[in-house]
């Protein structure tokens, strides 16, 4: 089976093209790296949706605020690689920050409504990065499905919406979070913790599963809802940003005195330490991050 990594836009765009003319049909897999079980699902996922599969490894600087963790992101390129081999990848595409960002860029790909609320006050312009560096990777690459995590749900949502606003002719796979068997859901940040901080962290698949097990238990009052899950997860945090409940689709905040109905987000952001944790449950859909009795 080949494998080719591409550095340039030009070698990138021509091994897309390649695969297209060879009549196989191109899955992609954007990334930042520091590759995990979460991600390498994502590109099993999507060797389910096409015949050849593209990973992009990209730290994107744009996605960044000016007191997040830009520089000190883990890069483990070699290793990247070596999985990406092994999980049948066709095709890995590592651009430099000065090609995908021309000298004098000024255009931002802005998702509005979807990103008001959740972590998109917490991080101005973060979703603004995103959006715009997916529509670069959409428009080099060219696949005809996509998939992303719903760890990043919110992040999902936007995408969906840009891809629909501007008529991309891409199919998005959204795949369920992947965790580890105490039910931290995996994620590159992991690496930051200590192993003090490891253990507080798995306050937060505790206190979304004993939200989901409430809400399968009938309980739809989102104030108590939520009040439950805070009361497991504060204790443990340095900080919560968030911690909400809202419609599952368009995003908005359910208010405290309503109630949840069948199906609900909810989403949250925490820091254990100085790393900054997100996790969400669709109540209604997902199972309960963490095992009964743990
Ligand atoms: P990154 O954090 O590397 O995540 C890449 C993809 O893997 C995203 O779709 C994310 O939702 C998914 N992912 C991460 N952890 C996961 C887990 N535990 N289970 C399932 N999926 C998981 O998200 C980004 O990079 C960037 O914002 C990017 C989209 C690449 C744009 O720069």
């Amino acid at each position: 089976m080949s494998f080719d990594v591409a550095r340039s836009v030009a070698s990138f765009r021509e091994a897309c093209d390649a695969v297209r003319a060879a009549g196989d049909t191109l899955g992609l897999v954007p990334t930042m790296g520091a590759l995990h079980a979460g991600h390498l699902a994502l590109v099993a996922e999507a060797r389910r949706h096409a015949t050849k599969v593209a990973v992009t490894i990209f730290v994107n600087p744009t996605q960044f605020g000016p007191n997040e963790d830009l520089a000190r992101y883990p890069r483990p390129l070699e290793n990247d690689l070596a999985l990406c081999r092994e999980a049948g990848v066709s095709l890995v595409f590592v651009p430099e920050v000065a090609e995908m960002y021309p000298l004098g860029e000024q255009t931002r790909v802005h998702v509005a409504s979807l990103t008001a609320g959740l972590c998109g006050p917490f991080r101005p312009g973060h979703f603004d990065g995103v959006a715009t560096i997916v529509a670069k990777l959409f428009a080099v690459a060219g696949p005809s499905i996509a998939v992303f995590g719903r760890k990043d749900y919110q992040q999902l949502a936007v995408v969906r919406r840009m891809v629909k606003d501007l008529l991309l002719p891409i199919t998005l796979v959204g795949h369920p979070t992947v965790r580890d068997a105490d039910g931290l859901a995996l994620s590159s940040r992991n690496a930051y913790l200590s192993p003090e901080e490891r253990t507080r962290a798995l306050a937060v698949p505790s206190a979304l599963s004993a939200v989901v097990r409430a809400h399968a238990r009938g309980e739809r009052s989102v104030g108590v809802l939520r009040r439950c899950a805070l009361s497991i997860l504060e204790p443990e945090a340095s900080r919560v940003d968030y911690l909400a409940v809202t419609d599952a689709d368009e995003l908005d905040a359910l208010p405290d005195d309503g109630e949840t109905g069948e199906r609900a987000l909810v989403a949250l952001a925490a820091y254990v330490g100085t790393t900054r944790l997100i996790d969400n449950v669709v109540l209604g859909e997902d199972p309960a991050p963490r095992p009964e009795a743990s």
